[in-house]
């Protein structure tokens, strides 16, 4: 019998992965086959594509795509690739245009997909339009702006998929009543490293102070307290911070705090006010939920949104071989911040998460000395994410959100289903429980 890849032992609380998962190509290509080709995968944001006729080109799950805005204004994915021969129909990363016209024979799309032209139509005895129809679609769904595809019919939709993980978009949308951007720019950049390092490290309460501690050292000597510290009980959430799970291997880590590392009194001002209409409008708990707990979450497969109040981001995460990942990270900001706010924004978008920045390296070389770590796999075959397995709340700094991610990566990948860990979740506080 082979060796399971996910070693799930309820009886002594370990959790173990075999570490063959992160450098084998057989997995690499199963992944592909069977992740990337059934789940939903985040596209983009609607505030991308504002104008009719916008269009983003980006790669998602291995597939090069067109995100757009047609000419009627609908919103559409489509696949990147001419059908007569295959060449990219669009070779620019952003416009405005409402024809596509593939550069190497010429022939062009309409931006909703039709192929309306074919130079030299007159030599085809059969119209290329009536055999080939126009550019291919997969499936796309959204939800409160957040676009998602799917390459598989026989997915469930969007919404179910998401279940109560939703809660974690409401959150970040609700901040502001107009709802959120994502600002203009990305970071890209690649680690020597298995996707599903990071995927790990992006909900990894653990790692903060050892990977980190420069930051927190450098904010103490400002006098300033680091924002992942947090005090105080806020919505039942206690300031060691809880982990939890929403199924299909969804899952968060959240903890109180609402730190504005290095912010003057302007842009505090600034968040206060966003504060104060949200009390307004769903009143003072959803608030808390909304500005002064932090979050760290993952929707499988490779969707992160990390919301920390004096900053977020959303990140997609691409396996581009068993020892290599491509990463994108937006930023985004709720709507109507003053220039100022955003500016620090932006500025901390630079300085604490870019590739550049106080965070992001760190956690870069923690992953690619643990993929150096891995060419003893067979003389140290297992990684251990037990922490807090067992505890009937683990915090923020134990491992269940970890676990769950894994469970349903197991579940895809092999069929077995382990069922998930704690019977209750965390009373979180949603839309719904404020309309109840
Ligand atoms: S490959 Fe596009 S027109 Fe020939
Ligand atoms: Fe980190």
């Amino acid at each position: 019998m082979p060796t399971p890849y996910v070693i799930d032992n309820r009886r002594d609380s370990l959790f173990q992965i075999d570490r063959e998962v992160f450098t084998s190509q057989e997995i690499f290509e199963k992944e592909r086959d069977l992740i990337f080709a059934d789940a939903w995968l985040y596209v983009g944001h609607e505030s991308e594509v504002p104008n009719n006729n916008d269009f983003r080109t980006r790669d998602v799950g291995g597939r090069s795509v067109i995100f757009n805005r047609d000419r009627h204004g609908s919103v559409r994915v489509l696949l990147n690739t001419c059908l007569h021969r295959g060449a990219s129909v669009c070779r620019h990363p952003r416009g405005n245009q409402k024809i596509f016209t593939c550069f190497y024979h010429g022939w062009a799309y309409r931006n909703s997909g039709e192929l309306v032209n074919v130079p030299a139509g007159e030599d085809y005895a059969t119209a290329p339009a009536d055999v080939y129809g126009g550019l291919r679609s997969p499936r796309i769904d959204s939800y409160r702006g957040f676009w998602f595809l799917n390459f598989s019919d026989s997915a469930p939709d969007l919404r179910t998929w998401l279940g109560t993980s939703a809660y974690l978009l409401d959150l970040a949308v609700d901040q502001s009543e107009d709802g959120i951007e994502i600002l203009e720019g990305s970071h890209n950049y690649t680690i020597n490293a298995n996707w599903k390092l990071l995927v790990e490290n992006s909900v990894d309460g653990y790692h903060a102070k050892s990977v980190h501690h420069t930051y927190f050292e450098m904010m103490m000597e400002l006098g300033q307290t680091p924002p992942m510290l947090g005090d105080g009980t806020i919505n039942g959430i206690p300031p060691a911070g809880v982990g939890t799970e929403f199924g299909n291997g969804h899952a968060t880590l959240l903890y109180p705090g609402n730190g504005l590392p290095l912010a003057n009194e302007k842009v505090a001002q600034n968040l206060a006010e966003l504060r104060g209409k949200a009390v307004a409008k769903h009143g003072e708990s959803y608030a808390s939920a909304l500005f002064n707990i932090a979050r760290n979450s993952i929707f499988f497969p490779n969707f992160v949104l990390i919301d920390l109040n004096f900053g977020m981001v959303v990140r997609t995460i691409m396996p581009l071989g068993p020892n290599r990942t491509h990463v994108t990270s937006w930023h985004v900001a709720p709507r109507g911040l003053d220039q100022e706010s955003l500016q620090y924004r932006i500025d901390n978008a630079l300085t604490f998460w870019g590739p550049a920045g106080l965070a992001t390296p760190d956690d870069v070389e923690a992953l690619e000395q643990a993929q150096r770590g891995f060419s003893t796999r067979r003389e140290v075959p297992l990684s251990d994410i037990s922490k807090g397995m067992g505890k009937a709340r683990p915090a923020a700094n134990d491992e269940l959100q970890m676990r769950a991610w894994w469970r349903q990566w197991n579940y895809v990948m092999t069929g077995e289903q382990l069922p998930c860990e704690v019977d209750e979740l965390v009373p979180f506080e949603t839309r719904e429980s404020q309309e109840a």
